[in-house]
Order: structure tokens, then sequence, then C-alpha cells
């Protein structure tokens, strides 16, 4: 009778309530021709970009836009993120006082530091699929806080268009397809995700399927009327952990009731004369972002050849991810030095640097008082700015595609596999390939450690960019990739998002460069000593920046367009 009843009150729903949502512009490439009038969002999904215009057109301002945004995107792009995994969030609010909200996930009360060892041995199935790969979910929380604090609009206005794109359903793109189709037999281990996202015979929807989740639009409608209680005191995490407990999960309803978002210092660096604010700890982003630049900062970036450029980026890179791997964790529980981006350290490394061949990075470094000086206790991102001065920078993961691929019987949510963002064994590799040490290790309540970096540019105290970027460890790469391009290579925005990437995370040991770099820098490269491993795409970046006008300009990843353009003719 219970889904008879819920298919009654959506239908009632869908017929009196008249949703924001309308389909207009569905599918359809931006940019808006009003956007520079009220503001710009820019997401990976043109119906999710669109559900933030419209938060503008109906009063709102960046933070509405960037929040009805990113619930939209766990709607229509729901193997990347959603109200069941995470969310960091930096904003420049408009009396000019900035705040980095995190929304990331926390581990379980029970979580213990070898819970996902057997027999001696990390088992990575049990941090990557079903009930122990969950970590508690944030990013409803965080969106709140942002709302409540700044929005012109309430949280039940930003749920409209993700519910009633829930209720009406959507065609499924390229990319989701593929997504779908790559973890199918996973899928197949959760009876409530088989039956949203398989056909009647058991195989995965395809392109062009419309994709209707009646479940995830009661939840929706039920956060909008009963607000977040719902989800972290109510039926919701009753729910869960009543799953949970039947499915060998850890996650009781007292971990949904703990769940706290936390306010943090951002990090500040500055690069070329600009202010460049990322997100701290327990992301990685920021960090290595600043230490990347600051490494940079003692390189002449603009005179260099394309291939000297990525050389010394890759030996850059190598460094960073080096330390990463020993020194990052989540502060409140870790001691992680403030001294990697000291700027005599950066001096330090490049010192280490030869300009013509590759150097073994063989362990981590030692940042200046690494033990006193302390920072304090699949992914997609938004980015929004408004006239008046609000710029929002939100990066939000279910980390791998659909996460843990559980979704809890009657809710519609998928739930997040970032358990495996820990070190699930010192040394053993990530779904990212990413090895961790003790800084990183598992403890009840504390955050896996992340790699998004959600990032805010200034000149002369004025917001001039807001992005972030989705793909793992690559996120740090590609926000230090458009950085230069636009700050040192002077590119437009678009150019700068579309230039040709490169990616080194120290180990493996490896250079990935994407297949659109001219083959003779690819074979200098070589020549150098790199090891290449080709990737037709890394990463997708969101940016939005300002023309020389005064002028809003907002990039959606090229990439993606393109994916979903080229197989949909
Ligand atoms: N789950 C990917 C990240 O947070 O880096």
């Amino acid at each position: 009778m219970q889904p008879l009843f819920n298919l009654f009150v959506l239908l009632l729903y869908f017929l009196i309530a008249n949703p924001v949502y309308s389909d207009s512009a569905a599918g359809k490439n931006l940019p808006y021709a009003n956007a520079n009038e009220i503001g710009a969002v820019a997401t990976v999904n043109p119906l999710a970009t669109q559900a933030g215009m419209e938060a503008f057109e109906s009063g709102g301002n960046a933070i509405d836009a960037a929040v009805t945004a990113a619930l939209t995107l766990g709607v229509v792009d729901s193997h990347n993120s959603g109200i069941g995994g995470g969310a960091f969030v930096l904003v420049h609010w408009a009396d000019g006082s900035v705040e980095a909200i995190d929304g990331r996930e926390m581990a379980p009360g029970a979580a213990s530091r070898d819970m996902f060892v057997r027999n001696g041995k990390a088992d990575p199935e049990l941090s990557q699929t079903g009930a122990l790969a969950v970590g508690i979910p944030g990013s409803l929380a965080a969106y709140q806080h942002l709302i409540q604090k700044g929005g012109k609009r309430s949280l039940s206005d930003a749920l409209q268009p993700g519910a009633s794109l829930s209720i009406k359903g959507f065609p499924i793109d390229s990319v989701f397809a593929n997504r779908i189709g790559r973890v199918a037999d996973k899928i197949r281990q959760f009876p409530a995700t088989s039956s949203l996202l398989l056909d009647d015979e058991g195989e995965p929807l395809g392109r062009g399927d419309i994709l209707v989740q009646p479940d995830l639009a009661l939840t929706y409608l039920k956060i909008a009327k009963q607000g977040v209680e719902y989800f972290y005191r109510g039926d919701f995490a009753a729910l869960t952990a009543k799953w949970m407990h039947e499915n060998g999960g850890i996650i009781t309803a007292d971990d949904f009731r703990n769940y706290q978002i936390k306010s943090r210092r951002p990090v500040d660096t500055y690069y070329n004369g600009y202010r460049i604010i990322g997100f701290p700890p327990p992301s990685s982003g920021g960090v290595h972002v600043a230490q990347i630049l600051n490494m940079l900062g003692y390189l002449p970036v603009k005179s260099l050849a394309t291939g000297e450029r990525y050389h010394l980026l890759a030996e850059i890179m190598k460094r960073a991810f080096a330390d990463r791997a020993y020194w990052l964790g989540d502060p409140d529980y870790s001691r992680v030095p403030r001294g990697i981006i000291d700027p005599d350290y950066a001096k330090k490394l490049v010192a280490t640097i030869d300009p013509v061949r590759v150097t073994t990075v063989k362990q981590h470094g030692m940042p200046p008082n690494h033990d006193v000086d302390l920072f304090e206790k699949h992914t997609t991102h938004v980015a929004a700015a408004d006239k008046q001065g609000n710029w929002v920078a939100i990066t939000t993961t279910l980390n791998t595609s659909f996460g843990s691929k559980v979704v809890v019987p009657g809710t519609g949510v998928l739930l997040n596999n970032q358990m495996d963002d820990f070190s699930i064994q010192p040394g053993v590799a990530n779904a990212f390939g990413l090895i961790g040490q003790e800084a990183n290790s598992i403890a009840p309540g504390k955050r896996p450690l992340s790699s998004m970096s959600p990032t805010i540019v200034l000149k002369d105290a004025q917001p001039v960019l807001t992005l972030g970027a989705a793909g793992g460890p690559t996120i740090i790469t590609q926000v230090v990739q458009a950085l230069v391009n636009t700050l040192d290579l002077g590119m437009p925005l678009d150019e700068a998002v579309a230039a040709s990437r490169i990616h080194h995370q120290w180990s493996p040991d490896l250079l990935f460069v994407e297949t659109s770099i001219h083959q003779d820098i690819l074979d200098a490269l070589s020549g150098k000593g790199h090891v290449l491993k080709n990737r037709e795409h890394l990463g997708s970046t969101q940016a939005i920046g300002i023309d020389e006008n005064g002028n809003f300009v907002s990039i959606s990843e090229p990439r993606i367009q393109k994916l979903n353009t080229a197989r949909e003719n």
C-alpha cells in the first residue's frame, strides 16, 4: 500500500505545487543571456545550472543559486554527488569575510583503524562497496548552514527543482549511462539501487532513458517540510540505521544525530599579486594548491616553453603528493604542519628539482616547525557569484561513481563510499591509487582526507575568480593548472579550462598526460625521463570569472559538454 500512497502524494504534488522548474532550457547549453545582470552559476549539468539561474530569477542570490544547483545535481548527476555524500563549501560573503564550511562525511562511532583488514590484509572491496564503505553524510547540513546564514530564499525553495525533476524524470546523458554500465555488477548487489538504475531485465538504463526517482522526490519533499531534522534525527536516519543493522553496517541513528559541520579557517596564499583562498584540512586541496603555487613562485613560469613547464609542474606535483601521503589527515585528529605552505620550504623543495631530468622522490619532505605549528583543529563542483559580492565554491561528492552503490530502500538516496578516502592500511592505495599513513587512519568521528579544492581568488581584496574541480587527486592539479593558465599565462577563462592537462601524484610514479598534448612535447617529456600514461580526459573543472568589462564569465567543463554532445549527435 505504501508505494501506492507515495505515488498518490507525488502525483498530487506534481499537479498542484506548480514546481519552480520548467524545462524550457533542458539540455541546452549555457550561458544565459541575463547572467551578467543577476549573477552566474556554473555546473557540469545544464538542468542543474538552469535551476540555479531560476533561483536568481526568483529573488535569490549566489548562495541560493549554488545550493539549488547542488541539490539539483543530486538528482540529475547522482553518480557524482547527492545528499548521501559530503561537501566542502568556500564562500566569500558580500561583507568581504571568507568562510570554509566543512560538510565532509564522518566515520561512524563504531569505526576502527583496521575495520577493513581481513586476515592481515586490507580489503578495498569493503571500503568501496556496501554498508561499511559509508561515512555519515554532511552535504545537506552544509547547505542548510549556508542558506540560513546568507541566502535570501529557504532550503525548502532550493529543494523544489530537484524534487520536481525526480518526479518528472530526465533523459540520462552519455556520461551518466556510461557510469551505470561500468558499475552495473556492483549495483546488482543492492535491490533498491537495481530497481532505480537497471531495467526490468536487470540491464543498465541507457542514454536517453528517462530516470524517474519517486522515492528521492519524497525524501526531498520531506526535508523541505520538516527541515534537515528529517535527515539527521528523523525517519531518514532511522531507516538508514535499520538497513545498516540488517546488512552488516555499523552506522546508527546516533551517528546521524551527532553529525556536525565545522567552520574552518581557509588557507591563504599569495601568487602573482593575487590572494588565493583555499580549503583547509581535512581537504588536502587548499594546502597542496598553495604549496604547488609557492614552488611555482620561484620559477619563471611565463617564459617557459610548454614542455619545460609541464616537466617542472610534474616534478613539483610529485613533491607535493609525497607530502600529502605522509602529513595530511583530519586536523582534529592528526598533526598537520602549517610549514607545508611556508614559502621557504617551497624554495628548498624547488632546489631539489633538475630542470632537464626526472628526479626520484623517495619520501615526503620535512616542513619547518612540523611538530609545533599545526593547522587547527567522482565528485562535482558548483561555482556561483552575484553582483553583491557573494562568491561561492562548492565541491561535493559521493566519492566514486554512485558511492557505495547503496540506496536505502524507500529513500532514493545513494550513499557515499567516502570511508575509502581513509588510509585503510598504511601504504595500501585507495580507489584513486593514493596512499596514506597514520595521519589519515580511521578513527570514530574522524573525517577522511580529501583532494577537493574549492578555491576563490581575490585581486585588491575583490573576488575575481571562483573555481574547483572533480576527479579525485587530479582536482588539485586541475585547479593549479587553471590558475597558472589565467594568472601567469593570461589566457581567457574558457581557454584556461580547455587547455591540455597533466597530472602527477608521486605514487604511482607516472606522469598522466591528456592525449591532446602535441607529440613533440610528449617526446620531450619522455626524453627527460618521465614515464607517460595517456588519458583522454583528466577531470572536470567549473569556474566563474569576470571579463575586462566587469561581466561574469561562467565556464562548465568543455570536456564533459563535448562527451555528451558527441555521443548524442
Ligand atoms: N572523494 C574524493 C575526494 O574527496 O578527494
